[in-house]
């Protein structure tokens, strides 16, 4: 039987998730919506694209209403939840708490009942708090509760410092951790340009500008498009960790999981390196970090804290 994937949320997020999973011909993708025949028409028009591009992945949406759709969760083996309204500029990412916080309850409340042994990939934001709602909710082991904003943060960063260096950007090897915020933690350190560390190719108020462009990296599209915000690399970062999970992979990438201790943090969720495999978050990595990285991961954690507050976790 092939690996069923669950993609919540039709809108473009959802969509091009779909869409990117649909095609890489490794599970069927069901796609759901509160919206009625949102779901049922991208997903249709996405399975008519199969013939030309070759894959067999079956791919159907369903409308979820008060009374039915949710148990349509059943079985799958990654749920990936992208459901939720957007910023606006000007907005920050903590301005949609309250609203996504609702969202998340009804469906991790779903995901609990019908798919209990699913891996839950979270992007909805504020991603560290929504996530960790979702795990408070479900109380999933932490393995299986993830958020995704380190490999989109880490992919603006090493968009940027490719073109800076006027490499490819596969030479970039990048790294962000922390909340995926003002806060977040982009670590010069370990990021390098074909093994070599960025922080001797670039001058530091150059690598400062460059750090900053990444932190404003959601705001600055959210500007640019005024209705929305960005889904194309969003639907890619979870695309590779989907990879990391279908193929076992051991993956170290950035993602978001509740610390246990590691980097000194407790019962908090925030961006880490997580060794990605077939049953989720299998491991945090710890790095050494130094104490400019550590305060800022510290800074990090306490914003998450504060939206946590608002959310009465
Ligand atoms: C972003 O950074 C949507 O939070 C997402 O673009």
């Amino acid at each position: 039987m092939r690996r069923k994937i669950s993609v919540i949320g039709a809108g473009k997020t959802g969509a091009t998730t779909a869409q990117r999973l649909a095609e890489r011909n490794y599970a069927d993708i069901v796609l759901f919506d509160v919206v009625e025949g949102l779901a049922e028409g991208e997903a249709l028009d996405l399975l008519e694209s199969g013939p030309i591009l070759g894959f067999d992945s079956n791919v159907t949406g369903v409308t979820v209403t008060e009374g039915a759709g949710y148990e349509q969760l059943a079985a799958s083996d990654i749920v990936v939840m992208t459901a939720g309204i957007a910023r606006k500029p000007g907005m920050s990412r903590d301005d949609l708490v309250t609203t996504n916080q609702k969202i998340m309850r009804g469906w991790a409340e779903a995901i609990k009942q019908h798919a209990p042994n699913t891996i839950l990939i979270v992007l909805s934001n504020p991603v560290d708090a929504i996530t960790q709602y979702a795990w408070h909710v479900t109380q999933f082991p932490r393995a299986r509760v993830i958020g995704q904003a380190g490999v989109l943060d880490s992919a603006r960063f090493r968009t940027f410092l490719a073109q800076e260096l006027g490499v490819s950007v596969q030479n970039v090897d990048a790294y962000v951790l922390g909340a995926h915020g003002d806060s977040m933690v982009p670590l010069p350190r370990y990021t390098t340009a074909a093994g070599i560390p960025v922080t001797e190719l670039i001058a530091p108020e150059r690598l400062a500008q460059i750090v900053q462009r990444t932190r404003d990296g959601g705001a600055e599209i959210v500007k640019l498009l005024k209705t929305g915000s960005a889904f194309y690399a969003p639907s890619a970062a979870i695309a590779e960790m989907v990879d990391a999970i279908v193929y076992d992979k051991k993956k170290i990438i950035p993602c978001t999981v509740l610390l246990e201790g590691e980097y000194g943090m407790q019962g908090v969720f925030a961006g880490v390196p997580v060794q990605l495999g077939a049953n989720g978050a299998e491991k945090v990595v710890e790095w050494n970090l130094n104490a400019e990285e550590k305060a800022g991961l510290a800074k990090s954690v306490a914003a998450v804290q504060e939206i946590l507050k608002v959310m009465g976790i």
